[in-house]
This record gives C-alpha cells, structure tokens and sequence, in this order.
C-alpha cells in the first residue's frame, strides 16, 4: 500500500499526484517509470516518475485521464493508499555530458521530460526545450521546466499560449541555427514523436524516444509492449521505455496502441454508467 499524499488537478483531463514511496524515491533514474493499481481488481497503470525527492520520499507522477482507470485515479483524495505502486521500471535515460542537446514534450510527455531535463542541465549540458500542447491549459510545469532547461520554447497548436504551430516547426529552426546538436529526446504522443524523427533525420542527430506501449505486468513476461526496433523484438518495459526514434516501427507501434480500442470504449461506457447509479 502506497499512500497519497498530495493531489492537484492542473485541467479537466490533467491531474499531478504525489506519493509517498521511500524505497522508490532512493532509486528512481530520470526516464524511468512506475506502475500503479488503484485496488486488488485494478488494471497496471504505467506511469513516467516526473519528479521525486529521496529525502522526504515520495515521487511525483502526472497523468492525463484516458479511459476507466485513470479515470478511477481522478477519484482518489490525500491520506487514501493506492492498492500498488511498483518500480522503480525500465532503463533509465543515458545522462552524460553531450553538449548541446534538445529536449522536447508534448501534452502529458511534458512531465516525462522534466527529470531528463534538469539531469542533462546538471550534467553540464546546454538544453534546450520545447514543450508543446494543442492548447494553453494543457501547457503544464512550465515553471518547472524553465528552471530545468537552458532555453525554454513553448507552441500551442491553437495559438492561444506563445508560439502557433507544433513543437516540429521550432525544432527545425533550432536546428538549423544550433550547429553543434548532439542529441534529442522527444516524448510525447506517437505522431509527434515519429513527426520529430522524421525532422531530425536529414541533420543526422540521434532522437530518443519514450514508447508508451500498452504495458500488462511490466517485466518482461508477457509480451504486451513488445515493439520492433532495428527489426528486433524489444519489450518496452524492461528494454526501455526509449529508443532511438530512427530505428522504431512506427506503423507496427501505432497500430499496436489502438488493439483494445472497443474494449477500451466499452469499460468506459460501463464505468460511466455505474458512476450515474451513485
Ligand atoms: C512507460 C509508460 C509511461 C507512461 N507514462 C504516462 C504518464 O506519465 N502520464 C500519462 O498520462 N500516461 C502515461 N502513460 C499512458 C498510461 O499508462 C495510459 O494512459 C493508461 O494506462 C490508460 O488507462 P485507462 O484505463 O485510463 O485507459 P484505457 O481506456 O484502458 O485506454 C486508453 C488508451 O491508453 C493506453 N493504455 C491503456 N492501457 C494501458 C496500459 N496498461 N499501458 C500503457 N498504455 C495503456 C492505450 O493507448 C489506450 O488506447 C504511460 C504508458 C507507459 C507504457
Ligand atoms: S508489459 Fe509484459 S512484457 Fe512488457
């Protein structure tokens, strides 16, 4: 039993909650994640660690609703115990002095992004970020990441927050004026993480990408987040989370998130029901 001990709702779909978990904050690497279970019949849920303190031992995680069970974690208050929470997971991020490097999240892949970030900065890095959401609310730890990065860009697909566009159109340009880039990470959404290896590719620079596969029991056993990488089988939770964007089969990777797409729809529509019922 894990307990919560501080939650915030940043928008209608994005939430930011902190758990106390010792034996977690002690280890935790910048890139890696852990999994949640609300209760003994909850489903895994994979959440990116977005912040952490091994001091006071807990560990920061934001999740944007998705479907029932992040839906079932909205409902969750301070002082109430989460029936799991194990990690910490996957390989953390290769942090090393590179030189200049860019970082860049989209949406909740923000929070993802963070603890890399500021691990680069501190490992003597110039860093530059990009965040990107569709709209200014979803822009989140803004703050965060200001004090986390060397420069900090911002896009809105609406144009209501900074810079019009998608995080792609600033990143050409830095890359284009920066000339000594020695790698990217791209976290966020699948389209916009292919979108940024397809931009990065002509400049000839590694881009790492965070895969968020739809993950079952998180070591390596069953087979759920297998993904093909260089034309071999990778297992995303314990072979990553990242990977070189380069060499991800991102039609496979894709079509693979949308496999449970009915059932998905179905629990929901079951959940929302009940939830009328109270
Ligand atoms: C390593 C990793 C890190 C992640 N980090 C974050 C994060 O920091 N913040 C965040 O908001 N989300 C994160 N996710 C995605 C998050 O786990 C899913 O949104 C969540 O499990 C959805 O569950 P649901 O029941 O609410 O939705 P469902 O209705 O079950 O599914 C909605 C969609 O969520 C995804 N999903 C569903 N079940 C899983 C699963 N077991 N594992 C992975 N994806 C699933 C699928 O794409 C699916 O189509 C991460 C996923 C992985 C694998
Ligand atoms: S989640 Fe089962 S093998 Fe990765």
């Amino acid at each position: 039993m894990s307990k919560i001990i501080r939650v915030e709702k940043w928008h209608d779909v994005i939430y930011s909650m902190w758990i106390k978990a010792p034996q977690i904050a002690m280890k935790v690497q910048p890139g890696q994640f852990i999994i949640l279970m609300i209760d003994e019949k909850g489903e895994r849920i994979p959440l990116t660690v977005a912040d952490y303190n091994r001091e006071e031992g807990w560990v920061q995680v934001v999740f944007q609703t998705a479907g029932t069970s992040t839906m079932k974690l909205t409902q969750m208050s301070i002082g109430d115990e989460l029936f799991s929470f194990v990690g910490p997971l996957g390989k953390p991020s290769e942090i090393k002095k590179y030189g200049t490097v860019i970082t860049i999240g989209g949406g909740t892949g923000i929070a993802c992004v963070h603890p890399i970030t500021r691990a680069l900065k501190e490992a003597g890095n110039k860093v530059i970020a990009i965040l990107g959401a569709r709209t200014k609310e979803l822009i989140i730890m803004e703050e965060e990441m200001q004090e986390a990065s060397t420069e900090l860009n911002i896009t809105t697909d609406d144009g209501s927050y900074m810079r019009k566009g998608f995080v792609t159109e600033v990143l050409k340009e830095i890359l284009q004026r920066e000339k000594n880039v020695r790698k990217v990470w791209a976290i966020g959404p699948a389209i916009m993480m292919k979108a940024t290896c397809a931009v990065v590719k002509p400049f000839g620079i590694d881009v790492i990408v965070s895969l968020n596969a739809i993950m079952v029991d998180g070591t390596g056993m069953c087979g759920s987040c297998r993904v093909t990488v260089d034309g071999q089988t990778k297992h995303t939770c314990v072979d990553g989370p990242e990977f070189n964007g380069h060499l991800v089969d991102w039609r496979e990777f894709m079509n693979r998130l949308k496999r449970y797409t009915e059932l998905e729809k179905l629990s929901l529509k079951m959940y929302e029901k009940q939830c009328q019922r109270k």
